[in-house]
């Protein structure tokens, strides 16, 4: 595993056969695969529940990072956990008490994420920041693969890594959202050190997976 992981987001893939898709970013290099799980309520969009999640558990040993854009969300986090994530990363915007929320998931034996909107300040997470095992800056508005960048995140990705440094913790700092080869290397720059990547792994075609996920990484 490098220093940097790349999540690759089933969000792009074929959902006609996502058992493969699994298996075929794993094999071409993924860290991790990203899950977006989406209500139609927190965001305007509906995509997959914790039975897919678990149908898609014996198609690859790589953790499963759990994205959920779900409110509320502390009904599901049990089912997701036995479904077979193992980084569940939740939304402090999307309910009223995220500390327990966070409690929640390590309670569950799994790692804790919080993912901030692209409207949400670093600050929200000034008094959780110790308890995570991952942050996941949102650079697009969530609810939608194959959007633009917004460029400003960059500064929050640099606020959260120097908090991060400040704690001294090994807290991972995950991008989510119009990230590509073209601009990768400014949010590595930032801080980041996961990359999560709908479009740019999967618009290329199974037969060029290894190679898209290797232009992530240089
Ligand atoms: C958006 C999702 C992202 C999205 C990324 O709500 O959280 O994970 O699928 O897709 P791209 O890389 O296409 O922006
Ligand atoms: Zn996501």
């Amino acid at each position: 595993m490098s220093d940097i992981l790349i999540s690759p987001s089933i969000l792009a893939a074929d959902f006609a056969k996502l058992g493969e898709e699994v298996r075929a970013i794993d094999v071409a290099g993924a860290d991790m695969i990203h899950i977006d799980v989406m209500d139609g309520h927190f965001v305007p969009n509906l995509t997959i529940g914790p039975g897919v999640v678990k149908a898609l558990r014996p198609h690859s040993q790589k953790p499963f990072d759990v994205h959920l854009m779900i409110s509320p969300v502390d009904a599901y986090l049990e089912d997701f956990a036995n479904a077979g994530a193992d980084l569940i990363t939740a939304h402090p915007e999307a309910g009223p008490h995220f500390h327990r929320t966070v409690q929640a998931i390590k309670k569950l034996g799994k790692k804790a994420g919080a993912a901030l909107n692209p409207s949400t300040p670093a600050s929200e997470l000034d008094y959780v920041l110790e308890e995570l095992d991952l942050v996941l800056i949102m650079s697009v508005n969530p609810g939608f693969g194959g959007q633009s960048f917004i460029e400003n995140q960059l500064r929050k990705i640099e606020e959260i890594r120097e908090r991060i440094e400040k704690l001294g913790t090994s807290t991972i700092l995950e991008v989510d959202g119009g990230v590509t080869p073209d601009n990768c290397t400014k949010v590595i720059n930032a801080g980041a050190n996961a990359l999560v990547a709908g479009s740019a792994v999967f618009k290329n075609g199974p037969e060029n997976y290894a190679k898209s996920i290797a232009a992530l990484r240089e």
